[in-house]
């Protein structure tokens, strides 16, 4: 079990961080303190580590539907082209191969349905990088000082917040509904800060914009716009980005797909928008890429330069292939439907297993891979909690709610679990939700 904690960084009374240090190792730095106790690495050692437990836990992907044939069929074209296959093979430009940030571009204008020149926008302005998780790194490292301040959901992605937190960056939780961030209430918190001095420190706001890892809320098409709005207005120190992580947009089930939050930003200088391939076809290639406003590329790019000079070439090129024959919105169906199939075990499981116990309610999303779910008050489903044990002893593993809070703002909730539909198959889901259903209600029995 994971015990370590993180000596997050929190707000002294002069507004400044102070870090409880004590005990720790002086030959190494600060920010591998700050970067101690993260959950992320513990969480996907259990998942691989326990294979006969049943895991609602790892954001891991349907195993059934990784796409091994459009991969093949890609790899062939990619390989049997000597000029290609060589260019696919070498180091490639620290901001990414160019006809993938073509292709990626006019996704996301496409799904926006903005045309480039209305939405001003250039290629120049897409970074590819190693997945979605990388460019969150550079983008923190680019944008936070130690005692910076970001705002997010509470709660929010909790690999952010341990990034954030190995920054020695402070993260503030608001308040959220099931129609996301409450433009309200991110307000209250600049008014706040403001009054307590520490507006000048708050960087930027991030949210997950579609199907939310771990609430599967989507941000409502009015809050997009309010938040763009509301960024702005509260920029007259110094710019407040949003950084848009739409990690999950190609992941929907039923519903229509919503413009970005950048399609609300007029002149493209506030929103930053982050997607990947991880979770629409393959983590394995893991790509990532994002759209910055102008005055962000070279910041981030001398950055990333300095980490990688460029993220793993074949990768990109491999992606590109997929996109230009085709392969990726066919796949993209096929998950579709697999998932669609894979979230309504875990709701029908959920209704039939947890409907009858008091005090139990769950979110119903329309994409994504996660339920979010809320337990009685009194039950502690943290890693130092009864229910954990209890899930482990009955074969079941999900992910502690309480790693998704920022460290500050919204306080924890210990009650809550983010259970994935993502890896099981529908049977194994309805066998873990009726396996962990009977966790709880021992725990409650216990109580
Ligand atoms: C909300 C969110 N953002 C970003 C990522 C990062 O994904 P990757 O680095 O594989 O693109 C994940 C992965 O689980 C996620 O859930």
């Amino acid at each position: 079990m994971l015990t370590r904690t993180r000596p997050a960084p929190t707000a002294s009374t002069k507004g400044q961080p102070t870090f409880d240090l004590t005990g720790l190792s002086p030959s190494l730095s600060h920010r591998a303190h700050w970067a101690a106790g993260q959950p992320i690495s513990y969480l996907m050692h259990q998942a691989l580590a326990h294979p006969e437990l049943i895991s609602l836990a790892a954001g891991f992907v349907d195993p059934q539907t990784l796409p091994i044939e459009p991969t093949q069929e890609a790899l062939q074209v990619l390989l049997s082209d000597p000029r290609r296959a060589g260019a696919a093979l070498q180091y490639g430009t620290t901001q990414g191969h160019r006809p993938l940030r073509e292709q990626v571009l006019d996704r996301l204008l496409e799904a926006d349905g903005r045309p480039q020149a209305e939405a001003r926008l250039t290629i120049d302005q897409v970074v590819v990088t190693a997945g979605s998780n990388e460019l969150l790194h550079v983008l923190a490292d680019t944008l936070f000082d130690p005692g910076d301040i970001v705002l997010c959901a509470a709660p929010t992605y909790f690999v952010f917040l341990g990034m954030a937190a190995n920054l020695g960056v402070r993260t503030l939780g608001v308040e959220m509904d099931d129609e996301g961030l409450i433009p309200d209430a991110v307000e209250e918190q600049l008014l706040r800060l403001k009054l307590s001095g520490e507006l000048p420190r708050v960087k930027a706001l991030y949210v997950v914009s579609c199907f939310d890892n771990p609430s599967s809320v989507t941000l409502s098409l009015e809050r997009r716009c309010e938040l763009v709005e509301l960024a702005k207005r509260w920029s007259d120190l110094h710019k407040i980005y949003i950084i848009e992580d739409a990690a999950y947009r190609e992941l929907r089930y039923a519903g229509h797909d919503l413009p970005s939050l950048r399609a609300f930003d007029e002149k493209g200088d506030t929103v930053i928008v982050t997607e990947t391939f991880s979770k629409s076809y393959s983590p394995g290639i893991r790509v990532g890429w994002g759209v910055l406003p102008t005055e962000l590329v070279t910041p981030v790019l001398d950055q990333k330069g300095n980490i990688d000079f460029g993220s793993p070439n074949f990768s990109q090129h491999l992606m590109s292939t997929v996109l230009e024959l085709g392969l990726f919105d066919d796949h993209v169906q096929r998950l579709r439907e697999a998932y669609r199939v894979k979230l309504q075990a875990m709701l029908d499981a959920a209704d039939e297993y947890f409907g009858p116990l008091p005090g139990v309610r769950w979110l119903r999303p329309n994409g994504g891979l996660y339920v979010w779910m809320q337990l009685p008050e009194e039950i502690d489903a943290g890693p130092q909690g009864k229910l954990i044990a209890a899930a482990t002893q009955e074969g079941v593993l999900y992910v502690p709610g309480q790693y998704c809070y920022p460290s500050e703002g919204v306080p924890t909730r210990r009650n809550m679990m983010r259970l994935s539909f993502g890896v099981e198959s529908p049977e194994n889901i309805r066998e873990g939700m009726k396996a962990l259903a009977r966790a709880v209600r021992k725990v409650m029995v216990g109580q």
